[in-house]
């Protein structure tokens, strides 16, 4: 991740002129976040409680919609005009849309599976006086269900953010160009363009 990160030194402009640029690095942070995540959750404590629960289908979606999902729509952006000898995309702004329909629909997928997962590991292990489990199995997909409507709206968002790809994908193949204002107008300032010069250690 970092090395990734580290990659943009001296363009890091290009984060908020480029979105494709923007899209990898989003794929990177979560990158960086679901491989935090899944040391947390492989240590014996943590997983008697996350596992079987929505947390690993929350950390699974981190990883397989924010980083896998996300590098490989930054690639298809990437590599879509070079393989069809294209100028451009068909739009930028398109891009743009499905970089924050993304970002938003797995904020809410993997916030919502966290709650839920953690309702559901502490409901799961709570004994009464007894010796029996407090919650029925039913009564526990009851407490999360308004999760799993929020989990379906950031799915919606995210599937929403896939066909508008797809539409821009396609039209590109067929050669049409949206004409449509640049994203942002920046006058180039030679004075921000430093790239980091490497300084030998003392
Ligand atoms: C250092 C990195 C990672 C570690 C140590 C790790 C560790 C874990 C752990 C402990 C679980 C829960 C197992 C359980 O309780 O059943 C899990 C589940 C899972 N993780 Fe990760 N994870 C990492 C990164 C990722 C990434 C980047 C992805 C996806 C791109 C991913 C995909 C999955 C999947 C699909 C499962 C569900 C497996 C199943 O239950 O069948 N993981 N991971």
């Amino acid at each position: 991740m970092i090395n990734g990160l580290m990659t943009l030194n001296g363009a890091w402009d290009k984060v908020r002129t480029d979105p494709i640029i923007r899209m990898m690095v989003m794929a990177l942070a979560f990158y960086g976040m679901s491989t935090f995540e899944g040391p947390m959750m492989s240590v014996k404590s943590v997983n008697s409680l996350s596992h079987y629960t929505d947390w690993t289908i929350g950390h699974v979606h981190s990883g397989a919609l924010g980083w896998n999902g996300m590098i490989t729509f930054a690639s298809v952006y990437y590599l879509v005009p070079r393989l069809w000898h294209r100028e451009r995309l068909y739009s930028l702004r398109w891009v743009n849309w499905h970089f924050w329909l993304a970002t938003l629909g797995i904020v809410f997928y993997a916030a919502s599976m966290w709650v839920a997962g953690i309702t559901e590991g502490l409901m799961w292990r709570e004994y009464g006086a007894d010796g029996y489990l407090v919650n029925s199995f039913a009564e526990v997909v009851a407490a999360v269900h308004p999760m799993y409507v929020l989990r379906a709206f950031g799915g919606l968002l995210y599937l929403s953010g896939a066909t508008i790809m797809t539409a821009n994908v396609w039209l590109t193949i067929l050669g049409r160009q949206r004409q449509e204002t640049p994203l942002r107008q920046a006058a180039y300032d030679a004075t921000a363009d430093r790239p980091l010069v490497a300084v030998p250690a003392e």
